[in-house]
């Protein structure tokens, strides 16, 4: 009974951290689209009411910054010994992430935490798990600089870039000042604003289509919301609008043993103690193809993550019935970029 009543005045508490949130970050729901709005009112009937809302279908860039960003993303002088590029870890072509429970950067070396996609990472209200970079121009910083992924400096970048002619005339058309740590972080991001995968069959769904989601994924996003996952997976990105303790029931670090530096979470950022252990809540976009899962990559199965989440989130047991509807959801969140699948090889 107490923990009933503590239950329900957390999810009122957290119903009304996540109005004040939109209001106060409206931006990541309409900054980037301004001029589309209308286009997400395709058919009556839209389900504009719901705690997650459809990745615009269009996003308007620069188009030779994209490509310029686009050519950076996949270059690897950008890391120090010219082995290593941001699709190394990202790879477009299987989700954006590298499959890996921990990424290996120059000389093999193990990384800290799990690769997140950088697919839809626009849409995020801060970058990294932590959310020690505030844009995605900021954190370019980390991976250049890191000396477990591209271990480099923007002198010997912009060095070796300037040596490149075509870079030298693409950054003179598009920046008075040519080839600049800023233009180069700019012209990244700028990409990676790009990476949206908009009209998954769920925001089909949203959009009004009654018919573009199973039975099955219907019942499973009831079950999303009606245990309260969505409390903290929400907005147009399922995820990326909010800071959550992992282990909110039960205690997820000393069940897994071994507590890192890395496990410590926002706590790194802020150094106060009620940020200890608390993550962004991670966008469950494309999740289907971004296993391994959590920041610690512990888990390899959709499933368990599913069912972690539910022990440790929300003190509930799943039923394999429950369990399998949501995985089934899950997957309808698979959107597209350029108008492919995400999946790649592995789908
Ligand atoms: C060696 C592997 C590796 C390389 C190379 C790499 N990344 Fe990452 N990336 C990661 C890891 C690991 C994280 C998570 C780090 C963290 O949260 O502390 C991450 C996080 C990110 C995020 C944040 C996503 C989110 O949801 O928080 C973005 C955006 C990103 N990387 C873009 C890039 C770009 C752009 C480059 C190239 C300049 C790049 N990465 C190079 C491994 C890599
Ligand atoms: C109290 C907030 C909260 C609730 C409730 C919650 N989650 Fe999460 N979720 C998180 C956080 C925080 C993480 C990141 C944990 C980490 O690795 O540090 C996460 C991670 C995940 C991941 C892994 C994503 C990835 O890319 O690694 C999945 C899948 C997931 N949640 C699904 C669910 C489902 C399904 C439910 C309901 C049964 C749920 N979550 C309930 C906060 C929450």
């Amino acid at each position: 009974m107490k923990r009933s009543f503590f239950y329900m005045g957390w999810i009122a508490f957290m119903a009304i951290a996540s109005l004040l949130l939109w209001k106060f970050f409206p931006i990541n729901l309409t900054s980037t689209t301004p001029a589309v709005d209308s286009k997400l009112m395709i058919e009556a009937g839209s389900k504009l009411d719901e705690p997650i809302q459809p990745i615009p279908l269009e996003i308007r860039l620069d188009e030779r910054k994209v490509a310029l960003g686009g050519r950076l993303f996949h270059d690897a002088r950008l890391s120090r010994d010219n082995t290593i590029n941001c699709a190394t870890c990202h790879n477009l072509s299987q989700g954006g992430v590298d499959r890996l429970s921990h990424s290996k950067g120059m000389n093999g070396e193990l990384g800290d935490v799990n690769a997140p996609t950088v697919y839809n990472s626009g849409l995020n209200f801060k970058q990294f798990w932590d959310g020690r970079a505030e844009t995605l121009e900021e954190q370019v910083n980390g991976p250049t600089h890191n000396s477990k992924e591209m271990a480099s400096d923007w002198p010997q970048i912009i060095k070796k870039l300037k040596e490149d002619k075509d870079y030298v005339t693409s950054f003179d058309q598009l920046y008075p000042d040519g080839i600049t740590d800023q233009n180069i972080r700019e012209s990244i991001a700028v990409f990676e604003k790009g990476l949206n995968t908009p009209d998954s069959r769920f925001d089909r769904y949203l959009r009004g289509d009654v018919n573009a989601i199973t039975q099955d994924e219907k019942e499973g996003y009831r079950f999303f919301k009606d245990l309260g996952c969505v409390v903290c997976h929400q907005g147009v990105n399922v995820g990326g609008n909010m800071f959550q303790t992992l282990g909110k029931f039960g205690n997820y670090f000393e069940d897994r043993g071994d507590v890192k530096k890395s496990d410590w979470g926002r706590f790194n950022v802020t150094g106060s103690e009620k940020d200890r252990y608390k993550f962004k809540v991670p966008s469950l976009r494309n999740v289907e193809f971004t296993a391994p899962y959590f920041h610690d990559g512990s888990q390899t199965s959709l499933e368990d993550a599913v069912e972690t989440m539910a022990k440790y989130q929300l003190g509930r047991t799943l039923s394999n019935e429950e369990t399998d509807a949501i995985v089934k959801f899950l997957k309808s969140l698979s959107g597209e970029y350029q108008g492919t699948s995400l999946g790649g090889s592995s789908s």
